[in-house]
């Protein structure tokens, strides 16, 4: 079965299309580069030892969709990464996340509907949660308007899926991210943030290899158990199982066209300086921060229930938090010693 991956050299995008390959799917991958390294195709194809066709193309334009479809006769499936992921950015260029992020998804739908694709896997966020009352949260907990111009694509775009698979020709189904971190076994592929990172993780990695002088905690006065925020991490490698799950679940799925969301992580909360910790512990490697004020935006506490993945997709996390943060430096460590 063919897929077509957008954004599939990303972080999790290309993580998605080693598990694709090794569970017998055929993903043919788009990327614009925007955001992502030509050489991730060559280490997916060093993973799994096979050739993947790849298309350089911005999926805002419908003639680039036409001739992949034209292309490519037997893709079943779009998986939609693509797009733009920076929640402080999209605070500065707001118009720039609302065009690309639904621009690429409305040409990508307005094809699939023309070529008769009916199977969609959409990259969504826990983000359109916000600080939810009740933890867990789970699918049925009420959305809270978004902060970040991000968050707000997110719950346009899930309502737009919505909309359009109740007119009948279209299964879709969401999924969404909790915080994903670490980076495959191999140490081939992992997250190659553009300048200073935004996130936890590959902050706390470019810290202990010496590339920035001192991780920010940011705020230690919430009140979580020892003042610092809490999320739900969960290692890529079982987020892009997910994905795959999710399209064994579309595949045997016949005619009964509907949209259905997932919560995917791990549904334990973790807090910043657990997370620190952590990495410290496992990887016997000092970390240098300090605690400073709180980020405007951030959310105090959240962690997923996963129970209708586990029973609907038959999909479960199983890596560690140590597993997550031993991937994610060896990761950082293999590819700047790559790079000196
Ligand atoms: C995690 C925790 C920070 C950096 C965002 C998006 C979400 C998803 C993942 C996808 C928070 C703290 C961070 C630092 C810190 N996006 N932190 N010092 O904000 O939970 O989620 O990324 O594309 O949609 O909203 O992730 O990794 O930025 O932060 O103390 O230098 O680490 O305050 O508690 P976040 P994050």
């Amino acid at each position: 079965m063919q897929i077509l991956v957008t954004g599939g050299l990303g972080f999790i995008g290309s993580h998605t299309v080693v598990e694709l390959i090794q569970s017998g799917y055929e993903p043919i991958i788009v990327d614009d580069l925007s955001n992502s390294e030509i050489f991730i195709l060559e280490r997916i194809e060093q993973i799994t030892g096979k050739k993947v066709k790849f298309y350089p193309y911005d999926v805002t334009e419908s003639e680039n969709i036409k001739k992949i479809f034209n292309e490519n006769k037997e893709i079943e499936a779009c998986i939609h990464f693509a797009a733009k992921k920076a929640v402080g950015e999209s605070m500065e260029i707001p118009l720039e996340y609302y065009r690309v992020n639904l621009l690429s998804l409305l040409t990508l739908l307005d094809e699939m509907k023309n070529y008769g694709i009916k199977n969609l896997v959409f990259s969504s966020s826990a983000t359109v949660y916000g600080q939810p009352e009740k933890l867990p949260v789970n699918e049925d907990s009420p959305l809270q308007p978004a902060l970040s111009s991000y968050g707000s694509t997110k719950q346009m775009a899930e309502d737009i899926l919505e909309k359009v698979s109740a007119t009948g020709w279209l299964n879709a189904l969401a999924l969404r991210y909790f915080n994903p971190v670490g980076a495959h076994k191999s140490s081939l592929i992992g997250e190659l943030p553009k300048g200073i990172p935004s996130n936890l993780m590959p902050f706390i990695t470019q810290t202990a290899i010496g590339i920035r002088e001192k991780l920010t905690v940011f705020g230690g006065d919430y009140p979580t158990p020892d003042g610092t925020c809490v999320r739900d991490y969960i290692h890529v490698v079982d987020l892009a199982k997910a994905h795959v799950k999710a399209c064994e679940y579309l595949k045997q799925k016949k005619q009964n066209f509907s949209y259905e969301v997932f919560n995917i992580g791990t549904g334990q909360g973790y807090s910043v300086l657990e997370i620190i910790k952590t990495f410290e512990k496992v990887n016997q490697q000092s970390v240098a921060y300090k605690i400073g004020d709180r980020r405007k935006g951030d959310i105090e506490s959240i962690y997923a229930s996963c129970e209708k993945a586990n029973d609907i997709l038959g999909w479960k996390a199983e890596e560690t938090l140590d597993d997550m943060v031993v991937d994610a430096w060896n990761w950082e460590k293999k590819y700047r010693s790559e790079r000196k």
